[in-house]
């Protein structure tokens, strides 16, 4: 099979210098990546900007803004047969970007942003018979609004990610697939997860094929 996977981050930036973000490390869709590859599945990684080693075998297309990651996504999508999209991909971005630094002046200033693409989205209304998993980062009301994001974004199942997942190296996970019920928590380090959701990747190919 083969199978795209987002990571880490983007930047949004408003001048040469700053940008909006935040700290995800990339570090889930790496080992997902890394166990996608290990079970002989030809994978490609789009990863936003992040400070984790080459993962050998995996073909890796690194880039910076959410426009970036969404071009690369369907691009790269075109001959995918899944995608696991890990990516923390900012929902906002500057109207403007400067072709500057822009210069500090002793009053406040006031940002205007405007919405991002939503990738795994726009991936929903294409994917046919390919399989599609999002991963949802929540803080309340977990099922109900991870649940709301699979219909509305066509996944075939969700992975719903807490906030004390972000940066660490374990994580604590509950996944839901469109044809099932909510699987009971699942934890470990992220190596252990990844091998989950490749597993989840395999079941769900399986029952499509
Ligand atoms: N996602 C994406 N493109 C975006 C935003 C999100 O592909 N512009 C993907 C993420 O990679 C993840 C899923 O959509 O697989 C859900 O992301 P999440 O940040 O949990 O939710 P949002 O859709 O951004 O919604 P909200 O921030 O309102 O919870």
């Amino acid at each position: 099979m083969r199978i795209l996977v987002t990571a880490g981050p983007t930047r949004e930036h408003f001048d040469t210098v700053r940008f909006i973000s935040n700290p995800s490390s990339g570090k889930m869709g790496y080992a997902i990546a890394a166990e996608a590859f290990r079970r002989g599945h030809d994978t490609v990684l789009v990863s936003g900007p992040v400070e984790l080693p080459h993962t050998e075998g995996v073909e890796v297309i690194r880039v910076v803004s959410s426009q970036d990651m969404f071009e690369a996504c369907v691009s790269a999508f075109d001959d995918c047969h899944a995608a696991v999209m890990t990516a923390a991909v900012c929902d906002y971005r500057p109207a403007t970007r400067l072709d500057h630094k822009l210069k500090k002046e002793a009053r406040p200033l006031s940002l205007s942003l405007e919405p991002t693409k939503d990738i795994l989205a726009h991936l929903g209304t294409i994917k046919g018979d390919r399989v599609l998993i999002g991963f949802a980062m929540e803080d309340y009301d977990h099922h109900a609004n991870a649940e709301a994001k699979l219909r509305r974004k066509c996944c075939d199942a969700v992975v719903l990610n807490g906030l004390g997942n972000v940066g660490s190296d374990w994580a604590e996970v509950e996944i839901l697939r469109a044809d099932t019920d909510w699987s009971p928590p699942v934890s470990g380090s992220k190596t252990q997860i990844a091998d989950v959701v490749v597993n989840l990747v395999e079941a769900l190919a399986g029952r499509k094929g």
